[in-house]
């Protein structure tokens, strides 16, 4: 049966990715922190942003190609960075790194992947860019940013709503540990799941975190405990002043949520603001973050890239953030509920689904271009003026 069929959205994707790995990987993937409040809050106020849809506007057909730091996509959309993809689906980064390619869209790979930037250079073309959680010594960054870039990722994002370790109780509950153990329990876990069993013994590697391997002692197990507890450095203001002078390429920050710290990180020379709350994995008592998309928006002017992630799922949450004055989208799960649910077809297929509902939405609207969406709102949630009218309206007059 076609993935269309049987597959039409990604909460599907998510429930046959949930029978098809162990429930450790699973959790990992799925959880967020505490009451998962996070979670409620995203999607509540996702949900409620409305579209007033125009009609008599004859047949539309949607551009969703967009520029983002001076580099051009066909699609609005991406790949965030997914610490162990490796873990929940063997060799998933390359798969992720290949679609990203296939469909013009960007890849961003965790520092704390299963592939390091090596394993995935071959495969990432131009779409690469690289994930970098703070470390505790300013020597043991500057051994990684030529690395990262040597590997041909000329974006660096730089992720900051991670100061310490969050307490997900649903990963706990799972049997999850940092390092890993492989107790009955597990193994028990791992052996219900023959495919993924096999899957992880073709790809031969060990999940563990490649990229840190480097810089510990001792590989494997030692390198998670290290990413974890001791590579792990705190993000401040120095460290971003500091990582700006020594990146020479185009820099991102991730995990912000305040018009404050945005408008300091412009003035402090970064790229683009990436706006998250980690879709409630690190702090679940926040505001939805795409209601502070707009204050943000207001905040930095028109000009300076924004993107959002937290509880995108399908291809009208990417509209909505747009319209909210994101200038790009990115998302983290439903990705990987696609590589676990089918893998490589997962993936393509996922791109489908998003790009399929966006162009099907912007036609009930009567909306041609992704910068039109603000125009679209409902009056009551518009929260700056927009940029453009919308395109119809024009070609009335
Ligand atoms: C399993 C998992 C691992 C993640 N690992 C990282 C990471 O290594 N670095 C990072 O900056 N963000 C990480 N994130 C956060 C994502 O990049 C992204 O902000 C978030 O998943 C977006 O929300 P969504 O999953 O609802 O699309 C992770 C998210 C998940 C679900």
């Amino acid at each position: 049966m076609s993935l269309d069929l049987s597959h039409p959205s990604c909460e599907d994707l998510r429930r046959t990715a949930r029978r098809r790995i162990p429930k450790f990987a699973f959790e990992y993937l799925d959880s967020a922190t505490g009451r998962e409040l996070g979670l409620k809050i995203n999607r509540d106020a996702l949900d409620a942003i409305g579209f007033m849809p125009s009609v008599l506007c004859g047949r539309t057909t949607a551009d969703l190609s967009c520029e983002l730091m001076g580099e051009r996509y066909d699609l609005p959309f991406g790949m965030a960075p997914v610490g162990m993809s490796g873990l929940i689906w063997a060799g998933a980064e390359r798969m992720l790194a290949k679609a990203s390619v296939a469909a013009n869209i960007p890849y961003c790979l965790s520092s704390v992947a299963v592939a390091s930037p090596e394993d995935i250079a071959p495969h990432i073309g131009q779409n690469g860019w690289f994930q970098h959680y703070p470390v505790n010594s300013g020597e043991l960054r500057r051994k990684m940013l030529p690395r990262i870039k040597a590997a041909g990722f000329h974006t660096l994002v730089m992720t900051v709503d991670v100061p310490e370790e969050s307490r997900r109780e649903r990963q706990r509950r799972a049997n999850l540990t940092v390092p890993p153990k492989f107790d009955l329990r597990t193994i028990a876990e791992m052996l219900r799941h023959p495919t993924w069993c096999v899957a992880h013994l073709r790809e031969g590697v060990m999940p563990r975190m490649r990229f840190f391997d480097d810089y510990v002692p001792q590989r494997g197990r030692e390198s998670f405990t290290h990413a974890g507890a001791l590579i792990r450095g705190i993000p401040d203001w120095t460290y971003l002043r500091e990582l700006r002078e020594e990146w020479d390429g185009k820099l991102v920050v991730k995990g912000v949520q305040r018009p404050d710290d945005a408008a300091r990180m412009v003035s402090e020379g970064v790229d683009c603001i990436w706006v998250s709350n980690h879709s409630g994995r690190q702090f679940e008592a926040g505001p939805a973050v795409i209601d502070q998309l707009p204050l943000i928006r207001a905040g930095v002017g028109p000009e300076v890239p924004l993107i959002y992630d937290s509880g995108v799922a399908w291809g009208l949450d990417v509209m909505r953030a747009l319209a909210k004055g994101a200038s790009f989208v990115m998302l983290g799960r439903a990705f990987l509920y696609a590589v676990a649910a089918f893998g490589a077809r997962g993936i393509e297929h996922l791109i489908h689904v998003l790009r399929s509902d966006i162009e099907a939405n912007m036609s009930q609207l009567g909306a041609e271009r992704l910068d039109q969406l603000s125009h679209y709102l409902l009056e009551t949630q518009r929260a700056f003026e927009p940029a453009l009218p919308p395109q119809k309206a024009v070609s009335m007059k």
